[in-house]
């Protein structure tokens, strides 16, 4: 048997006609470039977010950076965010100048802890923007906090945004993986200032290229993204700042809006995938060697973009699930804080060792709203295989 990590074949199948149709409309209408697709996909989502605002970008990375860049980050601000994320999480800030500032997460969620952020704040001195820290031997004003809601769970949002309000601090949630996860009842991209979804492939909605959406509840920040998408132009040719050209295609909102019907159905099939599979692990006597992902006590609604174990001897589990036609990603080998690109920053190994330590135990099994209980009980068998013996 073959089961791939991830499979988008199966879900085209199901949506195909719809998917064609959508497409051809949009390539006969001579409109390709935010247009009413992106219109009311714009619409759609902020309203499935439930905030007002919405504006379709290029991809999930430039959703990050137009925000901080709505936000007006200047060179030498700092940024709090995780480092057991994408790149783009913490490259985004770097590029306009900006220092990422990694702190540890929680190691039953992978979220970042809201107990670090607290510790690296405390002894800085508030002012109405920020709070400005001696960091690495530097004065920094910390301007904004990242948090991710990785792999589908949304981070402690409650415990953030109170911090994030105690020390002026603005909040950019990246739900790049998390789209409709929901904490205490509310969906992520709702707390913070400003938030972001990414349209990858293999994100919940994703399309079939690249895209991504800045959502909010202010006005002022939303203009700020709707202009700084078009190269800063207010009006057509005439510019107010200097933006960059990110803009999400009329095909791709098309496609989009097809799949937008089925993202919660989907959500609630990977939901019951990731039950199974604690089922089975429980099951078959492999907690000593496993560790299962583990869901917050308030987070309402988890929508399972990887289902991401902790596992002894990761490795070599992961050489032999291969020969076995098994599809498995390690997310994330290494830290974003021992990235060579991030060098100058000052970052040592031994820094933030839950997150050393979770990049040598994680594996994220197959896992897509197609996955069928035989992939499921074979991905287990073998598991237990390499462990138990046959
Ligand atoms: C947590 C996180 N942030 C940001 C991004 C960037 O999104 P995109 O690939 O659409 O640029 C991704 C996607 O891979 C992601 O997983």
């Amino acid at each position: 048997m073959r089961v791939p990590q991830i499979d988008l074949t199966r879900e085209y199948a199901l949506i195909e006609d719809r998917v064609k149709e959508a497409v051809i409309k949009v390539m006969k209408s001579g409109r390709y470039i935010l247009g009413p697709h992106v219109k009311e996909l714009e619409e759609k989502i902020a309203s499935y977010t439930g905030v007002k605002f919405a504006k379709g970008v290029a991809s999930g990375s430039d959703a990050l950076l137009l925000s901080l860049m709505a936000i007006n980050l200047k060179e030498n601000e700092g940024v709090i965010t995780t480092p057991f994320t994408f790149f783009a999480t913490a490259s985004a800030a770097f590029r306009l100048g900006g220092i990422p500032i990694f702190v540890d997460i929680d190691e039953k969620t992978y979220n970042i802890s809201p107990v670090a952020i607290e510790n690296i704040l405390e002894n800085g001195k508030i002012e109405e923007d920020g709070t400005v820290i001696n960091h690495k031997g530097k004065e920094i004003k910390v301007r904004a906090i990242i948090p991710v809601h990785l792999f589908g769970q949304s981070a402690e949002m409650d415990k953030i945004m109170d911090i994030a309000r105690r020390y002026n601090l603005r909040v950019i949630e990246d739900a790049a993986q998390s789209i409709g996860a929901e904490y205490n009842g509310k969906k992520v991209c709702s707390f913070g200032d400003l938030g972001i979804y990414s349209f990858f492939p293999t994100k919940n909605l994703g399309t079939y290229g690249d895209g991504g959406m800045v959502v909010t509840d202010n006005e002022h920040l939303d203009h700020m993204v709707k202009i700084l998408r078009v190269h800063g132009a207010e009006k057509r040719y005439h510019h107010t700042y200097v933006g960059i050209n990110s803009r999400l295609d009329e095909i791709h909102a098309a496609i989009l809006l097809v799949k937008f019907n089925f993202l919660d159905e989907f959500a609630r099939k990977r939901a019951e995938n990731a039950s199974r599979y604690m089922k089975l692990f429980e099951e078959k006597g492999l907690l000593e060697f496993v560790k299962l992902p583990e869901t917050h006590e308030k987070v309402t609604k988890h929508v399972w973009n990887q289902f991401v174990i902790r596992a002894e001897k990761r490795d070599e589990l992961k050489d032999f699930l291969k020969e076995k036609g098994i599809g498995t990603n390690v997310y994330y080998p290494v830290g974003l804080h021992m990235q060579k690109c991030f060098e100058s920053l000052g970052y040592r190994e031994g820094e933030l060792p839950v997150t050393e330590s979770l990049c040598k135990k994680v594996l994220a099994l197959p896992m897509h709203p197609f996955l069928t209980s035989l992939e499921q009980d074979y991905v287990v068998e073998k598991i237990k295989e390499f462990y138990h013996g046959i």
